[in-house]
């Protein structure tokens, strides 16, 4: 199946209510507790980028009170939904939320981790994120990138929005579904590494994700 792209920037306010309402307690924990596992002792300074409602970074600090994250995201009603949780947990201190849009994020660059959860997809040109990530990379930088894979079919698509949110909003429902037509295959993320000269270790870590992490050399 070919890919379908959905929307870039998720702008539209009843879509980002419903998104912050779902519950992704399962997959952003297990994004957390993987990351923890493989790169504990090198996140300090950290970078979400495409940080949603927040979820992850909050989920981030809660487990490792010592870690600092900047969390970013071009929508306008994702960033103030994520400032909110952030001020409601209590991690101001911790969670810096700021509004950007990839590529030509002008940020500190100063990070030993850069971590994306659920943004790849959203690209159109899936090379701006991985270019960026090389630009922003100062030193030796833990990268971590979870996303969703393509479904080889729109009826197994459907299955896999069934078997996974079968309980949530149609709205949820339909993003869901337009998210899985317009991610990628795992052999697409290979290739694009390969063209980026990143050398990450892609792993497919439950029936609708894939990690792909390692350890690159910036030129700062
Ligand atoms: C599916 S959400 C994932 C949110 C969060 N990381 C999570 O896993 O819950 C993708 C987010 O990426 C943001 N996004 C899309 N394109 C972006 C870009 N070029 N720069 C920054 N954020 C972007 C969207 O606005 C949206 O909030």
């Amino acid at each position: 199946m070919e890919r379908i792209l959905e929307p870039e920037i998720m702008d539209n306010k009843k879509q980002v209510i419903a998104y912050a309402k779902a519950d992704f307690s399962l997959s952003n924990q297990m994004f957390v507790d993987k990351l923890i596992a493989d790169y504990y002792s090198r996140l300090k300074n950290v970078l979400d980028i495409g940080c949603g409602p927040a979820d992850v970074p909050i989920r981030l600090a809660k487990a490792m009170p010592s870690v600092y994250i900047t969390a970013i995201d071009a929508s306008d009603p994702m960033i103030q939904f994520a400032r909110k949780q952030v001020n409601k947990a209590g991690l101001e201190k911790q969670i810096k939320v700021i509004k950007g849009r990839l590529p030509g994020l002008v940020l500190e660059n100063n990070y030993d981790a850069i971590l994306s959860k659920d943004l790849l997809h959203h690209l159109p040109n899936p090379m701006v994120f991985w270019d960026e990530v090389k630009h922003l990379a100062k030193g030796e930088t833990v990268i971590y990138v979870m996303d969703l894979f393509r479904p080889r079919s729109k009826e197994e698509a459907r299955n896999i929005v069934e078997s996974f949110s079968g309980d949530e909003t149609p709205i949820l429902k339909q993003d869901f579904y337009n998210s899985l037509l317009a991610a990628f295959t795992i052999n697409e993320i290979k290739a694009q590494l390969c063209e980026a000269e990143l050398n990450l270790e892609v792993e497919k870590v439950s029936e609708r994700h894939f990690i792909a992490k390692g350890l690159i050399r910036g030129n700062r």
